[in-house]
């Protein structure tokens, strides 16, 4: 993640192929409820600090250089897109066409996970920096403010610009360790004793 952008401005191609990779990730039964919300006009991206702060906490924010980024992107997904798309006649499985609490793993949350992780890595491509954030309790505020239909989700919201490696500073969570190989795999089963069934 990049914390720090300069004030030179993302040209509208560059936001435009990002957005493209995002329609590209995979979805559960090419449900595609993937919407973005493009924020690249200064007054657009101060409204949404200004829904997310108060002046306050605006004024003392640790990462100042993350309020300069020039482009905002709100990932918003539509989880009644996956019951529709699952009522239909070639998935009909029990329940998933019914009701979002049918579904064991919430795949509208997976998939627009996806698409922010097409965004992140085209910025890299194109020697952009990026910095995805959640919403956490902010969600019902942005969506009022930027009009935002009510049955959507806003899953994260992606900050996008060229980097400022001077002015950034990493998160809290970026000195821990990332979790080895060895400790993630799990090689023919969780232990062990599980590696002759
Ligand atoms: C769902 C989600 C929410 C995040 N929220 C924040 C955030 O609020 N502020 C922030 O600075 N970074 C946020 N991050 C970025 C993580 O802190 C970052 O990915 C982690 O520290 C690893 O750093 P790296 O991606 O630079 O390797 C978030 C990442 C995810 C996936």
């Amino acid at each position: 993640m990049v914390r720090a952008f300069t004030d030179e401005p993302v040209p509208a191609e560059l936001v435009d192929g990002l957005v493209d990779l995002a329609r590209r990730a995979p979805s559960a039964g090419k449900s595609q409820a993937l919407d973005v919300v493009v924020l690249d006009r200064p007054d657009q991206v101060d409204t949404y600090w200004a829904t997310t702060m108060t002046p306050a906490v605006r004024a003392r924010f640790r990462w100042r250089g993350l309020l300069t980024a020039p482009v905002l992107m709100i990932i918003v997904t539509r989880p009644d897109a996956y019951v529709e798309r699952y009522a239909e006649s070639d998935k009909a499985r029990p329940g998933l066409g019914e009701h979002t609490d049918a579904w064991a793993v919430p795949y509208w949350f997976v998939d627009a996970g996806a698409s922010i992780e097409h965004v992140l890595l085209g910025a890299v491509d194109v020697g952009l920096g990026a910095c995805e954030f959640g919403l956490f309790d902010h969600e019902p505020a942005v969506r009022a403010r930027f009009g935002i239909p009510e049955d959507r989700r806003l899953v994260a919201t992606i900050a996008l610009g060229w980097p400022d490696p001077d002015r950034d500073e990493p998160a809290r969570s970026s000195s821990r360790p990332r979790r080895s190989l060895d400790e993630i795999v799990h090689r023919g089963g969780w232990d062990s004793a599980h590696l002759d069934h």
